[in-house]
């Protein structure tokens, strides 16, 4: 069985250059070095994008969000599969099977839904329940390596665990995917990656962060991105380290360098360890920064878009009959066929 390489980016609104850095470029760098032999899933969650507040632009957010992987460099083949989640109904037939063996327990210790929900009655089912439908999307597909950043490692966990609690009480029916760290070596990084906010470096950078300046936004002006970088938060030490515990900030620019220009981290913190000039680090980070956003965006105008309802429709009828298949045997499994 040929290994299969899937993920996914909810497209609520904007990107981040968390996500950017965090998922999309080390799925689109690896989906180039993989394609021959491998196959690659890049579906678009928009049934997990509901769980927030939609307006009627999810349709035009789906279009962009492909358009992203183009301009991020994707290169596409009859190996690279591009569909919208929604036109893939296996996967919340499958969400509701896993949902009767996941338990309230682990679903309760979830940090993603704990820190959305924050113990309100108000907050909906579907923030919850969203991690089963991400194991649906996985385990339809016999995913081995889904790309993600660290935000997302625990519910990889939670379905490489629903994986084996199936395959145990049904029988082999399941591929696990492979765990965390291995994951994190398929990547090319030493562990999970997590951009963190520019003005509040010990949290993650995030779309739903209302300050300006706290993150990049994949469309905003390379000059006012690089001005982000030139008044990110950093410490008063007074030299170079890389330590995410007692100098998040600085740690966070050394990281960005080294993702931008796929450079090993432990090569970028040597070259910058020990200097005193915070100053010169910021200018280069703020460069890199710029020129990434303006070829970035210099290709996505560029895509045409004609053909994208296409390339989707072709995807949709892969992942449809891949994900049908699937769903069959599982119904046959617990005795519904
Ligand atoms: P989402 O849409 O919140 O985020 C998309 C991807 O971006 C990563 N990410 C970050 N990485 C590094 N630093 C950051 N600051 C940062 N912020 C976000 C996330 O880890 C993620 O990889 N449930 C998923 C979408 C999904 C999915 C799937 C992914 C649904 N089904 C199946 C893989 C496989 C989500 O909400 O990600």
């Amino acid at each position: 069985m040929k290994t299969t390489i899937l993920t996914g980016l909810r497209v609520n609104s904007e990107f981040t250059l968390g996500n950017y850095l965090g998922a999309l470029l080390p799925m689109v760098r690896l989906a180039n070095r993989h394609s021959k032999e491998a196959n690659v899933n890049i579906f678009v969650p928009d049934l997990h994008s509901i769980i927030s507040s939609v307006d009627g632009s999810l349709k035009d957010n789906t279009f962009r969000s492909i358009k992203y992987y183009l301009a991020a460099g994707l290169e596409l083949n009859d190996n690279v599969h591009l569909y919208r989640q929604s036109r893939v109904p296996a996967h919340a037939e499958l969400t509701w099977v896993l949902n009767c063996i996941a338990t309230m327990g682990e679903m309760g210790r979830m940090i993603q839904y704990k820190e959305k929900s924050e113990g309100k009655d108000s907050a909906n089912v579907g923030i919850f329940d969203y991690p089963v439908l991400m194991a649906a999307d996985i385990l339809l597909y016999d995913a081995t390596f889904v790309p993600v950043g660290e935000d997302q490692f625990q519910h990889i966990e939670l379905t490489r665990n629903l994986a084996e609690r199936f395959n145990h009480r049904f029988g082999d029916t399941f591929t696990v995917p492979v765990e965390t760290k291995k994951q994190a070596e398929f990547m090319g990084t030493s562990g999970g990656i997590r951009i963190r906010d520019l003005v509040n470096p010990e949290k993650k950078m995030s779309k739903s962060t209302p300050g300006e300046n706290s993150k990049i936004m994949l469309s905003d002006t390379p000059e006012k991105a690089a001005k982000k970088i030139m008044s990110a938060t950093t410490d008063s030490f007074g030299e170079i380290r890389f330590d995410f515990k007692e100098r998040p900030g600085i740690s966070n620019l050394l990281l960005i360098e080294s993702l931008i220009h796929d450079r090993p981290l432990a090569e970028v913190i040597a070259e910058w360890e020990g200097k005193p000039s915070y100053g010169d680090l910021k200018k280069t980070v703020a460069a890199s920064v710029r020129t990434l956003l303006e070829e970035f965006q210099a290709r996505y105008l560029a895509i045409p878009t004609d053909n994208l309802e296409s390339l989707l429709e072709q995807g949709e009828a892969y992942a449809n009959s891949v994900s049908n298949q699937k769903l069959l045997k599982v119904y046959q499994k617990v005795g519904l066929r």
